[in-house]
């Protein structure tokens, strides 16, 4: 598989999120975000990790646009820290935030990288948290109102926007499973704060049709292939609620105006949760591509004591798994891919996210033999090609990530990067991956 199998216009690229790699948690009058509160909160993240210094991006951004060039890299997703911009969510707008994410842009375009921005990459000003959160019925307002501070700055020079990535994850990590930030559990607020997100989503979408031209927004989503178990009728029904619940959540609602029936019916949503006539054309405001995050698949069974979705997910026996235990699944891409296409009338696609942790190390040779990560790569991307060779409009393919970072809940110790990032010394080394990359985009 080489480049030229591509349109000569795909995007090639990589993601991260601010907080991730920022780092510079009390500098350049950053406030502080759920992120900050929980990694700081004893017990939330493996080993007590926290991203106050993450990969100190912030201060090393110029050399990291520097490597990105140097290996060929198209394109860049990053994520604006809205507390960095905003220190307390909303009202007092902190220029030294606004100024670093204006370098950055630059800083990319100069050297020939298309970047691509995240509005929401998860962290949100601790100050809002405090006052409910994204449960609270202005927080789409509010989320719009710093959307239009970003737009008002950078809409001329970012020509691909983000409203949210992977809202799934704020509603059921952060408020259903309380793994993430900010770490609640209570299925009516989870049920509230996917409402709200897909308002703030709608809201900000319109925003952006008022202030930039040219630009193209959309928002990103994580989707899981769902397999069932066993071929009985009842493990049948539990991947299709696999897929109501994984899936179809936050797309449906935004492609076809209305929430999957089988979550609808499983979760026994409140009346409060009913989204009015009016409001349907918000959450359904035309967006100009969908960002797809694939990973792995689920496979599904039956389980009516498990709440709130009476499945639960089973190991694949004999399949290779990553260091996340997550399967590698390649066809899994294919077919979410197609099940868009076909579900969603074809909209253009940007992969935004699909990537790999494994436990890679510098070896005696001073070289990441990370061959693994190649492998994985090359039969994803075989699935990508293959989507387009059927017809589908997929633009461009963001791998995550670029360096090694703050994974979340895991700490440091999951390693998804093209380049390997040393915690203690900030010293990045490029895989053996990210030369495989290289070349592949050399068109070797
Ligand atoms: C996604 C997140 C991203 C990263 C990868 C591994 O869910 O969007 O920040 O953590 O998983």
């Amino acid at each position: 598989m080489k480049r030229s199998d591509f349109p000569h216009d795909f995007v090639w690229g990589t993601a991260t999120a601010a907080y991730q790699i920022e780092g510079a948690a009390a500098e350049g009058g950053r406030g502080e975000s759920i992120w900050d509160r929980f990694a700081h909160t004893s017990g939330k993240v493996l080993e007590g990790a926290t991203g106050d210094r993450a990969c100190d991006h912030y201060h090393r951004w110029s050399a990291d646009i520097a490597l990105m060039r140097r290996l060929g890299m198209g394109a860049y997703r990053f994520s604006i820290s809205w507390s960095r911009v905003l220190p307390q969510g909303r009202g007092y707008i902190n220029p030294r935030g606004l100024d670093f994410y204006d370098r950055l842009t630059d800083g990319l375009i100069e050297a020939g990288i298309t970047p691509f921005a995240t509005l929401y990459h998860w962290d949100l000003p601790q100050a809002l948290q405090a006052i409910g959160g994204w449960a609270h019925p202005d927080m789409p307002l509010w989320f719009a109102d710093y959307a239009t501070t970003i737009f008002d700055r950078l809409g001329d020079r970012i020509p691909f926007w983000i409203t949210l990535n992977e809202p799934w994850c704020v509603a059921v990590l952060g408020h259903l499973t309380g793994v993430h930030a900010p770490g609640i559990r209570d299925l009516r607020q989870t049920l509230m704060v996917s409402k709200n997100l897909l308002f703030a989503h709608g809201l900000a979408v319109q925003r952006f049709r008022e202030i930039t031209k040219g630009a193209q927004i959309g928002i990103t989503l994580n989707m899981t292939a769902q397999t069932p178990a066993t071929d009985r009728e009842p493990d049948i029904q539990a991947a299709l609620r696999g897929d109501a619940f994984n899936n179809r959540w936050f797309a449906d609602p935004i492609f076809r105006g209305s929430w999957p029936q089988a979550l609808v019916e499983t979760l026994e949503f409140p009346r409060e949760l009913e989204i009015q006539p009016d409001d349907w054309a918000l959450v359904q405001e035309p967006i100009d591509f969908l960002g797809l995050n694939y990973y792995t698949r689920n496979i599904v069974r039956d389980a009516p004591d498990v709440t709130p979705m009476r499945i639960e997910t089973v190991r694949a026996a004999g399949a290779p798994h990553t260091e996340m235990d997550w399967e590698i699944y390649p066809a899994g891409l294919y077919d979410l891919l197609d099940d868009i296409r076909t579900r969603y009338d074809n909209p253009p696609v940007f992969i935004t996210e699909n990537g790999a942790a494994f436990p890679d190390s510098i070896a005696a040779d001073g070289r990441v033999h990370d061959t693994d990560r190649i492998e994985f790569f090359k039969r994803h991307f075989a699935q990508a090609q293959r989507f387009i060779e059927s017809g589908g409009d997929l633009r461009g393919y963001l791998v995550w990530t670029f360096m090694d970072n703050f994974e979340w809940a895991y700490g440091y110790s999951k390693k998804f990067g093209l380049v390997h990032m040393d915690p203690t010394s900030l010293t990045r080394t490029p895989k053996q991956s990210a030369e495989w990359f290289q070349r592949f985009l050399e068109g070797d």
